[in-house]
């Protein structure tokens, strides 16, 4: 897998996932800015694969900017380092001598049909790459994109989700490339009409604190003060408490209630298994010129366009099953480790 991230609380959780699971080969970690600058990104990557042990795995730098809108980030949706309140030891681990650009193109010209992409912060880096390469959607296996919103409101505008609304111009020349690909090798794309049906709570917490044998029995609450952090006795349990809390504190100032949606880690669990999804198939295009819609996903499901399809739209799913696989993964992990 080539795996692009705007490190992030929730794309903490999905690279945590990737590193438990034994199906998931990482081949390299593309840094985009997003949630926070592109340095940060890199540095949270470099941090995550230290706590989990990981092998020499590949982080690239990519883009500081989107194509061509100014960069905005979310300090206060991800905390002020992207982890939340998590404090994690700064990594001497080097990022690679390639940018994320050339590595996505070189990657995809050695292995060819053999690679799962999986993006889940800005398409800035993918639609870098796809300008050097024009077949690189022709020569991954697959993609898998967290992004949209088509049935839902959006989470940046009214009606654009966040890694959309960040690199317009980027998602809508990578949804370009995909045309005409056959139905099972269109990017699944992952709105927020599916991925705020990922609601992680305290319950969850405790259920991989528990799984991952540390103690004592980790409590989130809704009443500890800020200031709170994790006592937990395992160290990968105890930093993501302190990074999911600031979120689930996030989720609940914006009235969606003492928990957080995982975005990216659902990308990433449809990346290793595309069953778990239904999708449906569409012509997706983003508004960019609009005054007040600009970064909003249009799918076209009827073909009233008369364009090809170009994304297969993941539809439904089965969220106890997600939640149940990604606890014992990265609980089993984390006890594994510590
Ligand atoms: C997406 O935006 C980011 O803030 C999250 O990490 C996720 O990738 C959700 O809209
Ligand atoms: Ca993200």
């Amino acid at each position: 897998m080539i795996v692009d991230v705007d490190t992030g609380i929730d794309d903490s959780l999905a690279l945590l996932y990737l590193l438990a699971h034994p199906r998931a080969e990482i081949l390299s970690i593309a840094s985009t800015a997003g949630n926070v600058p592109v340095d940060q990104v890199a540095a949270n990557n470099l941090a995550w694969l230290d706590l989990c042990k990981a092998g020499d795995i590949e982080v690239t730098l990519g883009a500081q900017t989107p194509l061509l809108a100014p960069l905005m980030t979310t300090e206060d949706t991800h905390g002020p380092q992207g982890i939340g309140y998590a404090e994690l030891p700064v990594s001497q681990r080097k990022l690679s001598n390639r940018n994320a650009t050339n590595a996505w193109v070189e990657l995809v010209r050695e292995r060819p049909g053999q690679i799962t992409g999986l993006v889940t912060g800005p398409l800035t880096n993918l639609a870098m790459a796809i300008r050097i390469e024009p077949a690189l959607p022709r020569l991954l296996q697959r993609l898998v994109v967290m992004g949209g919103a088509f049935h839902h409101p959006g989470n940046t505008t009214p009606t654009s989700e966040w890694n959309i609304a960040v690199d317009p111009e980027a998602a809508a020349e990578v949804f370009a490339a995909f045309a005409g690909l056959p139905a099972d090798r269109l990017p699944i794309v992952c709105p927020l009409d599916i991925t705020e049906t990922m609601e992680m709570r305290p319950d969850h917490i405790a259920r991989l604190a528990e799984r991952a044998g540390s103690s004592p029995a980790e409590v989130i609450a809704d009443h500890h003060a800020p200031t709170t952090r994790s006592a937990a006795s395992n160290p990968v349990i105890r930093h993501f408490s302190d990074a999911v809390r600031f979120y689930m504190e996030f989720h609940r100032d914006h009235d969606q209630g003492f928990l957080a949606h995982m975005h990216d880690p659902f990308a990433a669990a449809v990346a290793l298994d595309p069953s778990i999804v239904t999708c449906r198939v569409a012509t997706v295009d983003v508004e960019l010129a609009g005054t007040l819609t600009r970064g909003t996903t249009v799918a076209d499901w009827r073909g009233m366009w008369g364009r090809e399809p170009n994304a297969a739209i993941a539809t439904t799913t089965d969220p106890v099953r997600f939640f149940d696989d990604l606890i014992d993964r990265v609980g089993g992990m984390a006890e594994r480790l510590y």
